[in-house]
């Protein structure tokens, strides 16, 4: 296997109390169905997948197809895919997308292939880098398999700097994801069928629970047709992370081999971080993405800060998103990222980032920066997921408006100098809203749009269905 490197996923036994303890949950929820007039809420397990049960075995099919900018989204992109192991090097082709059947003759890349051992069995995922294309076109693409290719994709590059831009950010995806974030997903395609790019903030699987395979088989089901309709930039947050060596004294903190494998990513970012960090140019927007994993546990905080400062000292670019699991400022009880403040904060408040976008803390809250009157950063912390915590007394101070017990997505439009953001609950309702506006001399104005937004949701219940109080949902 020449050219293919190999790497194992934890393989972690499902421990018998836990799916003793499932089965007794749903013998309590049927009882509760067969004779109570409001059965107990009870948690449903972390896929839809029972013991026993292969659903996400690689095959000959390419799938987990996901697409991403390239350090210019005007002119590449990137594509990762899964197959089985019997799938070496295999072609990306790619075309101008027209109005014919006849798909002329593409243009063929090929791709690298990583393998990575699951419980779903040996896979193979591959990666193919696209350059050199034009700017705001359809391109037409599609991965190689065994024999077989995937269908059509069709994606369009990013435009000039100053053509609008529609954009989506999510929080924690996590847990539960086929049965409780698909709906998430739909309803933000939804809201915002023109975006070109959805940046997710971490935690996008739990994982380090014997089926971190079927729960990326999830996430891929429950994103759809997005990861490859449009581009994906994803912030690895502390699930995407495993104990290597726990419990022994050379226990450490490394990164998940399902990641490098999943999603084919630029590659420029800081040293130390170069798998989790990166950053890219898109329609006028300089994104930076950071790993808070690894700044607060794997020391490379100092080198992140040194590579900000870099990324946003040559940005050219109208507007600043930095997109970061672990939140600056968290709204979630006994939770304090200070390391995040000791050496990011410094960078994004000096060079005026306009949005810091974050998750961790399965809850939303808004805030602007320590300094007064300053309208950026606007620090956010949000949750798609089902996962849902509790609020801090400090956060209810100091954010505005926050939430418990709902899961949301948020859509941004760009245009000029203008920046519209909206956070939206799974429904569809607005939550948040607000516009920054950029003045001629590049300072900003915060604009609040109130009208509209549903009032403030709390957690209505004092414990969680599995009794924590300190959370909402499971
Ligand atoms: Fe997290």
């Amino acid at each position: 296997m020449t050219g293919t490197a190999v790497a194992t996923a934890p393989l972690v036994r499902r421990g018998v109390a836990g799916v003793a303890g499932t089965i007794a949950a749903m013998l309590l929820a049927m009882s509760a169905i067969a004779g109570e007039a409001a059965p107990r809420r009870v948690a449903e397990p972390n896929t839809l997948v029972p013991a026993g049960v292969i659903r996400y075995a690689p095959s000959g099919f390419p799938d987990r197809i996901v697409a991403s900018p390239a350090q210019d989204a005007a002119t590449g992109f990137a594509v990762a895919w899964r197959t089985g192991a019997m799938v070496e090097t295999p072609w990306l082709e790619i075309v101008e997308a027209g109005d014919s059947p006849d798909m002329g003759v593409p243009q063929r890349i090929r791709a690298t292939t990583q393998a990575l051992t699951t419980e779903n069995g040996p896979a193979h995922h591959h990666r193919a880098e696209v350059g050199d294309l034009q700017p705001d076109t359809l391109y037409a693409w599609r991965v190689q398999g065994d024999r077989t290719w995937s269908p059509w994709r069709q994606l369009r590059t990013a435009a000039a700097a100053d053509a609008p831009l529609t954009l989506l950010y999510f929080g924690d995806t996590q847990n539960k994801n086929a049965s409780l974030t698909t709906r998430v997903t739909l309803e933000a395609l939804r809201h915002a069928p023109d975006a070109r790019l959805a940046l997710y903030a971490g935690d996008l699987v739990s994982g380090g629970d014997g089926e971190d395979d079927n729960e990326w088989g999830e996430w891929f089901d429950a994103a759809g047709p997005l990861p490859s309709l449009l581009m994906v930039a994803p912030a690895a947050g502390n699930h995407e992370h495993f104990e290597e060596f726990e419990d022994t004294p050379q226990e450490r903190r490394v990164l998940g081999a399902h990641w490098p494998s999943t999603f084919a990513l630029p590659g420029n970012g800081a040293r130390g971080a170069e798998a989790t960090s990166y950053w890219f140019d898109i329609q006028g927007v300089r994104v930076v993405v950071l790993d808070g994993t690894s700044a607060l546990d794997m020391g490379t905080a100092q080198a992140q800060a040194a590579w900000l400062e870099d990324v946003l000292d040559g940005a050219a670019s109208r507007w600043t998103i930095a997109l970061i699991h672990q939140p600056m400022f968290s709204p979630r009880q006994d939770r304090d990222n200070a390391l995040l403040r000791e050496h990011l904060l410094p960078v994004l408040e000096r060079h005026r980032v306009d949005l810091v976008l974050q998750g961790h803390d399965h809850v939303y809250g808004r805030r602007g920066g320590p300094v007064a009157g300053q309208a950026t950063p606007q620090y956010v912390v949000s949750v798609a997921g089902a996962k849902q915590y509790r609020l801090s007394q400090a956060a209810r101070r100091d954010m505005s408006p926050t939430a418990e017990d709902t899961q949301l997505f948020q859509v941004l439009r760009i245009d000029g100098d203008a920046l519209r953001y909206e956070a939206r609950t799974a429904t569809g309702r607005l939550y948040d809203a607000f516009s920054l506006h950029r003045d001629a001399d590049g300072a900003r104005r915060i604009e609040e749009h109130v009208e509209g937004r549903i009032g403030q949701r709390d957690c209505p219940r004092t414990t969680s269905p599995k009794g924590r109080e300190d959370r909402c949902w499971e």
